[in-house]
């Protein structure tokens, strides 16, 4: 693997689950494999969990970890072409990138979507900056448009608490005060989308996440609806992501509570789990008795964020 980026980079996913299993048993089964390798992590936005989570991965491996917090420390980057550098920036992405490249055999990248423009956004502006001047394999830690450690995670939690063979996956919308990104619920999407699971996205008109994501998966805007039968419950909030009503793109188009996800919720599906990425806020999203529930799954799918990391990390080093 050269880059991790999407679900796609992964290949066959029963063969990347397994890997998962093995290196869950053993999580050192591969620490020479990093010896004298340095894994540069660099974070354009705030993370408790990618952050952690990454660097246990990499030390796993027996890497050196660098972590740098752009905003934090470092000079200010211009990442356009063409600007007259007289403001605040002092240095260009094009001469940060090889520079940081040459300390280092990994790069991991976590870089928000800015809501200024969709089509940067959605081209993936900065990281693919990276993925072109570094010459070192990349992956994201969330990018623009994507979070596959968190999807990859979040499918290890679903392979190990199914019940049944091909359960019942719903990605649920629920409200929040703030405009967020879609990357979590385009790389949940991706992921589901090529799992052996019946997947299922509900949310409000006006939120309809990219085609590139939703593929042929069924778009059920009644919430009871999308519950019923479900064996998991996958919340996230996302700002509108323009596929409708592109003049709306990065707005909170929605507050409505009656999405926030209580156990009156829970009470129509079979049973299900709860999940969600984290950090969450409580009785906006989810209501604290459903997330404090013994079905709810946010801290067992935190703590697979290492083995998802440490499965990517391990191919990226490997180059398969
Ligand atoms: N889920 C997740 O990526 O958490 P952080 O933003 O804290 O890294």
């Amino acid at each position: 693997m050269k880059t991790y980026t999407n679900v796609f980079d992964l290949g066959d996913l029963k063969t990347a689950l397994a890997e998962a299993a093995e290196i869950k048993k053993d999580r050192y089964k591969y620490e020479g494999l990093g010896r004298h390798k340095t894994c540069l992590l660099i974070f354009f936005n705030n993370s408790l969990r990618t952050r952690l989570s990454t660097q246990k991965a990499a030390r796993n491996l027996g890497m050196d970890v660098i972590v740098l917090d752009v905003n934090q420390g470092a000079w200010k980057l211009e990442t356009e072409r063409g600007v007259v550098m007289d403001g605040d920036k002092s240095e260009h992405l094009l001469e940060a990138i090889p520079v940081m490249a040459s300390y280092c055999d990994v790069i991991g990248v976590r870089s928000f979507a800015r809501f200024e423009s969709r089509e940067d956004d959605y081209t993936e502006k900065i990281l693919n900056q990276f993925i072109r001047y570094s010459g070192k394999p990349v992956f994201s830690m969330e990018a623009a448009t994507g979070h596959p450690l968190q999807a990859f995670a979040d499918l290890i939690t679903i392979e190990e608490y199914k019940r049944t063979e091909r359960p019942k996956v719903v990605l649920t919308w629920a409200p929040h005060p703030r405009a967020l990104p879609q990357a979590v619920p385009n790389s949940f999407a991706d992921f589901m989308n090529e799992a052996d699971v019946d997947f299922v996205i509900t949310h409000p008109h006006g939120y309809e996440l990219d085609p590139k994501f939703v593929r042929g998966a069924r778009v059920e805007y009644d919430q009871q609806k999308a519950f019923e039968g479900a064996e998991f419950i996958y919340a996230k909030n996302w700002a509108c992501p323009g596929v409708t009503c592109p003049e709306d793109y990065g707005k909170v188009l929605s507050k409505d509570r009656s999405w926030t996800v209580d156990t009156e919720h829970m009470s129509w599906t079979d049973n299900a789990f709860f999940m969600h990425c984290l950090p969450v806020r409580r009785n906006m999203i989810v209501t604290d008795d459903v997330i404090e529930a013994p079905t709810s799954l946010v801290i067992p799918e935190a703590a697979n964020r290492e083995i998802s990391a440490t499965v990517v990390l391990k191919r990226l080093l490997q180059g398969n």
